[in-house]
């Protein structure tokens, strides 16, 4: 029988100040270790995403496990560069670049610009020349494939602002060819996150494929592809599906990538490392009775996890002091604003004032995304092993 609430230390919470995220780093550690030997199998590189959780302690912990970033400001670079990811294992992606991220990239000679337009491309350039250097890139390629996950988070549909249209490839390349200090080594591509279903990442290889046969006839052989993140999590089951099914993701693509001798496969990985590690802690601050509804009056709000109502996304919710019958909520945050709810009709062991509740798989664009709107506090972190 699998456990329905996740192993908490509920005493040691009371004396703790929330809302707060909590992260299991047993099961980080143990995220990691299965991402290093399935990859391994292939000699994929893998990137953390530093976008899903940029927690020092974390990172610090993800960089010792040997694997790089992907930084998508240059304020991610430093973080990255401070929590020991070396520059050679940074990849540095976005479709605005600003001139000073730039030059901070060039002064640490990251791996790799993952460049986005021509534009970006002709910029990169002139800093690198005005530095004496010569900027290794991969060119973000939009390869129109569906991610068929939500419209906020699919990335590689031609309507989309990322990356070079798949058919302005040609044109890119020929320009590319007066820009004398860019040196091409990779291609690059990201089409969402959160998939769950392996078809949206096959499509994306046999793109892959045919997009090295275009570059091929050009005279250009790569020496990376990277393919960006996206694998998803279960969010509706993290106490007994805590780790994603890193085994299927990576052998599709072993399956489907034709690769050219001494050529690399590079990943951007973040929800999948760090989602389901963490949680965010809340305490019950009211029970209402409404007309037609019983609302749990939560301490956090949508400043402390802002993805319900963002993206309309569902967390497990937990009740971590209660084992009372189970009553319907509509668990909902203290902002003013009415799309500040975490769920509706949630049923949960009978909510008292001082309960403290769980939102589970909260560790990727959790804390991350956290904001001091309504002048609130940004919320703490602790962690499992230093508790
Ligand atoms: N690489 C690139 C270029 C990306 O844009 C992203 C995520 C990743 C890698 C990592 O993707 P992942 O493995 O985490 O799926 N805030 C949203 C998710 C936004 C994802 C943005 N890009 C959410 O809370 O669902």
């Amino acid at each position: 029988m699998f456990p329905c609430k996740g192993n908490f230390p509920t005493d040691r919470f009371e004396t703790l100040e929330t809302p707060f995220y909590y992260y299991d780093i047993a099961l980080l550690r143990k995220t990691l270790e299965v991402i290093v030997a399935e990859a391994g199998k292939y000699g994929y590189k893998i990137h953390f995403a530093v976008k899903a959780n940029a927690n020092p302690r974390l990172l610090c912990l993800i960089a010792d496990y040997g694997i790089g970033a992907d930084c998508v400001s240059g304020g991610e670079v430093c973080t990255a560069l401070k929590a020991g990811f070396p520059a050679e294992k940074i990849v540095f992606a976005g479709v605005g670049k600003a001139d000073w991220e730039i030059e901070l990239g060039l002064a640490n000679n990251i791996f790799c610009f993952n460049v986005e337009s021509l534009a970006e491309l002709e910029v990169l350039d002139a800093l690198a020349v005005a530095k004496g250097k010569t900027a290794k890139v991969a060119l973000r390629i939009n390869p129109d494939v569906d991610a068929h996950t939500h419209a906020k988070i699919t990335t590689g549909k031609r309507e989309n602002k990322f990356g070079i249209n798949l058919s302005m490839l040609e044109g890119t390349l020929e320009r590319m060819k007066a820009l004398r200090h860019i040196r091409l080594i990779g291609i690059h591509c990201h089409i969402g996150s959160q998939i769950t279903d392996m078809s949206p990442f096959r499509d994306l290889a046999v793109r892959i494929n045919d997009m090295q046969v275009l570059l091929e006839a050009q005279g250009t052989v790569i020496e990376h592809i990277n393919v960006g993140g996206g694998l998803g999590i279960d969010y509706y089951h993290p106490n007994h599906l805590p780790l994603p099914a890193f085994d299927d993701y990576f052998a599709t693509f072993y399956k489907l990538l034709r690769l050219r001798p001494r050529q690399e496969v590079h990943f951007e990985l973040g929800r999948s490392v760090v989602a389901q590690c963490g949680s965010l802690i809340s305490r019950a601050l009211y029970v209402k009775e409404g007309e037609v509804k019983k609302f749990a009056i939560m301490d956090a709000g949508f400043t402390d996890l802002l993805r319900p109502a963002m993206y309309d996304a569902y967390h497990r919710i937990e009740n971590l002091s209660s084992e009372i019958a189970e009553e319907e909520y509509d668990v909902v945050g203290p902002i003013c604003e009415s799309s500040d709810v975490f769920g509706q009709d949630v049923r949960l062991n009978s909510v008292r004032r001082g309960d403290l509740l769980a939102f589970r798989s909260a560790g990727a664009y959790g804390e991350v995304m956290a904001s001091q709107y309504n002048c609130r506090k940004l919320p703490q972190s602790f962690f499992s092993d230093e508790l």
